[in-house]
């Protein structure tokens, strides 16, 4: 069977790569902007990324595909940010204008996009509304808000992922996002190394007591608030030396 043909857009690290790799894809195009992130990529998949997407002349430069990926920058949407949505002063809210010239020129026959979930509410959910209403022009679009930790995996990072089949090629029939349950069963243990010295430290305003009590006895006690509580100290407050009293 030919191999369904991706294309990589904000392409980051590349989890839509590896994890569309793994199912027997091939990436045909990636673009992402940051020079580091574009060496990163290049060493890990083997495969240059284009720039700046606004630079891509579309039809010349992205190959057709089967996939169109794209993790599109979340500031203007995130409750971190000032939330300017579509107003974006850096004009990051309007990348999503660019999927979609890009959608509407190559029609993919799926589309996978991910953001913050706060994608969902912002602006009185009226941001959302645009993007669902655009996106129907041509796509059966569903969507979902999930993180890792909801699969028994120790991280915290929830997600809006919105996929899309063309209507034209029968739409999602048949298609449910996987079940899961928000609190399951996720130990932080299952990804320690006990003798490994060379772990993430947190910020300064993690090093009271009280994170250092709670953290140690959160671990000793091997519960699913172990998981919740160091994924959301890593995601959120990590970045200096922490001392490692809690692994004793
Ligand atoms: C939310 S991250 C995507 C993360 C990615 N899905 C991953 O697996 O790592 C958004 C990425 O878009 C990139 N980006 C922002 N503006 C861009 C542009 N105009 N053209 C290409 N990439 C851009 C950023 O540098 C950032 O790496």
């Amino acid at each position: 069977m030919a191999k369904l043909k991706f294309i990589d857009l904000f392409a980051g690290l590349g989890g839509f790569h590896l994890a569309l790799e793994k199912l027997g894809c091939e990436c045909v195009f990636a673009s992402e902007i940051q020079p580091e992130l574009q060496s990163l990529y290049e060493r890990n998949f083997g495969m240059k990324c284009s720039g700046d997407i606004n630079e891509i002349d579309i039809t010349k430069d992205i190959p057709d595909h089967d996939i169109l990926c794209a993790g599109f920058p979340c500031q203007p949407f995130s409750q971190a940010g000032k939330q300017q949505g579509f107003d974006d002063q850096k004009r990051r809210g309007n990348l999503f204008y660019k999927i979609w010239e890009i959608l509407e020129c190559k029609k993919p026959e799926f589309v996978f996009l991910e953001n913050v979930p706060n994608l969902k509410s912002h602006d009185n959910k009226n941001t959302y509304k645009v993007i669902y209403s655009t996106l129907s022009q041509l796509y059966d679009i569903q969507d979902d808000i999930i993180s890792p930790h909801y699969f028994g995996i120790p991280q915290h990072r929830t997600r809006i992922y919105i996929v899309g089949r063309l209507k034209s090629k029968g739409g999602l029939v048949g298609f449910n996002f996987p079940e899961h349950t928000e609190r399951p069963e996720c130990n932080i243990n299952d990804i320690l190394v006990p003798d490994d010295s060379d772990y993430m430290s947190l910020r300064q305003i993690t090093k009271g007591k009280f994170y250092q009590f709670n953290l140690s006895s959160c671990i000793r006690q091997q519960n699913s608030l172990t998981a919740q509580f160091v994924s959301f100290s890593l995601s959120n407050l990590a970045n200096i030396f922490y001392p490692p009293p809690f692994l004793q």
